[in-house]
């Protein structure tokens, strides 16, 4: 054991609630807590970006680098995680003013920016960090600048050992001009990897879902875990979640069936809580499987269940048009919301029966576990992190990615639902005993950092 506190500075693009596009900033604003509370120092880093309206104090003023033989000049801004003690600095430069997180343009050179101008706050700061916590590409780029640092620097970086955290191998932020893959650099550079869940790190060594990267990701097999996710237990609660109308709990449903009724009512949906109620919530991409939603898959389940469905995300107008399409021929049985809403998320966890998740692929997914934590049962593809949190004693799973098995799978719980009550409600109940916390994980990232520092 260790006797002086762990030192972990922390690399992601987001971080709930400052900055969040997807699972990224939700992983980002509850892991560091649970990290914190076991007693390690752990401090983030941000882009200043314009979007973020958390009051923050000016800390330095005027730090300086070369990126590419540029001088760049840039201020530190200090504010917390939301409700924590947890430090999270804010870069402020011109390039960060008009974003919300993403660029759709020059996104590596913005994120250069911030991962050099990370490390060189940490040269200002009274912080040796013991690890680098690095996530997804953007992060990535922090190993690129990581080797001038050690030898400029050697009494601030000598014993400092990188974790690379992969929450999504299918983006790598190629860049053409730079001919420069972070992926690639991030999983070279590192010292150790991780994926977000055990099955996502061994699908990844494979063809299919090495997303060309296998062959490098097999020469570092070694060095690579598989740490599963976890939610915040706290913010997604039934018993006292304020997003909802009725709270509730395990031990008493009335009020998840009173929030469906008055979802149902709300939405211009058939009231009556014998119908199904299936809810579908992500960022509309590909990863997703919304092709799998098919005019027959509805055409089915509408006529034989009068099923109800409720799609909501932001993301590529592509799939807008094609969801559009079912809800024009079933417009009292199909809704959609095309926006990030996390609130409607929780009510529709909160007032849903099921919850459907047939992603292509999927690192390790929140909204599933989210869903369980509200008694909404899982119908998912059985990969990645849905094949780690999902089974037949909480939801439903098909193996073959094809519209024919994502449907022949929602048919099976919709029997079940109406004609099998007893198993649902066991399910529902399994589900909602499930534990989500972040405990687990953050015991598992607590004893990689030990041995990588060791
Ligand atoms: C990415 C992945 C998702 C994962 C999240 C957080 O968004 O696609 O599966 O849950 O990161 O790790």
């Amino acid at each position: 054991m260790l006797n002086k506190p762990l030192k972990v500075f922390w690399l992601s693009a987001e971080a709930a609630p400052l900055a969040k596009v997807g699972g990224l900033g939700d992983v980002a604003g509850s892991l560091p807590k649970a990290l914190h509370k076991a007693g390690i120092d752990i401090r983030l880093a941000l882009p200043y970006y314009g979007s973020i309206k958390t009051p923050a104090k000016l800390l330095l003023k005027g730090l300086r680098m070369s990126i590419a033989k540029k001088s760049i000049v840039f201020d530190v801004y200090l504010t917390t995680l939301p409700g924590t003690k947890i430090p999270v600095y804010l870069i402020k430069h011109p390039l960060f003013r008009d974003l919300e997180v993403y660029a759709k343009i020059d996104a590596l050179k913005h994120f250069s920016l911030w991962a050099k101008a990370s490390l060189t706050l940490i040269t200002a700061l009274d912080f040796i960090p013991d690890i680098l916590h690095l996530h997804d590409w953007p992060a990535a780029l922090a190993t690129c600048f990581l080797p001038e640092f050690k030898e400029d620097y050697p009494a601030v970086f000598a014993g400092t050992k990188v974790l690379y955290t992969i929450h999504n191998l299918a983006n790598q932020g190629y860049d053409k001009k730079n001919n420069l893959n972070p992926m690639i650099e991030g999983i070279r550079r590192a010292d150790y990897i991780n994926t977000v869940s055990p099955t996502y790190a061994r699908e990844i060594l494979t063809k299919k879902y090495g997303v060309r990267l296998e062959k490098i990701l097999l020469k570092r097999r070694q060095n690579l875990v598989g740490i599963l996710n976890g939610i915040d237990t706290d913010l997604f609660n039934p018993k006292n979640d304020s997003n909802i109308k009725y709270n509730y709990s395990v031990k008493n449903l009335v009020g998840k069936t009173k929030n469906k009724l008055a979802l149902q009512a709300e939405l211009g949906l058939a009231v009556d809580k014998q119908k199904p109620l299936l809810a579908f919530v992500a960022r509309l991409s590909w990863q997703k499987g919304i092709e799998l939603f098919s005019d027959s898959l509805f055409d089915n389940l509408i006529i034989k269940y009068d099923a109800q469905f409720i799609f909501l995300g932001d993301g590529d107008s592509k799939y807008k048009k094609y969801l559009s399409k079912f809800v024009r021929k079933y417009p009292r049985n199909i809704k959609v919301f095309f926006k990030l809403d996390l609130s409607l998320a929780q009510k529709l966890y909160a007032a849903s029966d099921f919850f459907l998740m047939p992603s292509q692929f999927e690192p390790c997914g929140l909204t599933q576990m989210m869903a369980m934590r509200y008694g909404s049962l899982p119908i998912v593809h059985s990969v990645g992190g849905l094949k780690d949190t999902v089974n037949s004693s909480v939801g439903y799973s098909f193996k073959n990615y094809t519209a024919v098995d994502l449907s022949k799978t929602i048919g099976k719980a919709l029997k079940d639902f109406s004609s099998n009550p007893v198993v649902i409600q066991k399910k529902r109940q399994n589900a909602m005993k499930k534990n989500f916390s972040w405990q687990s994980a953050a015991r598992q990232y607590f004893k990689l950092y030990q041995k990588m520092v060791k």
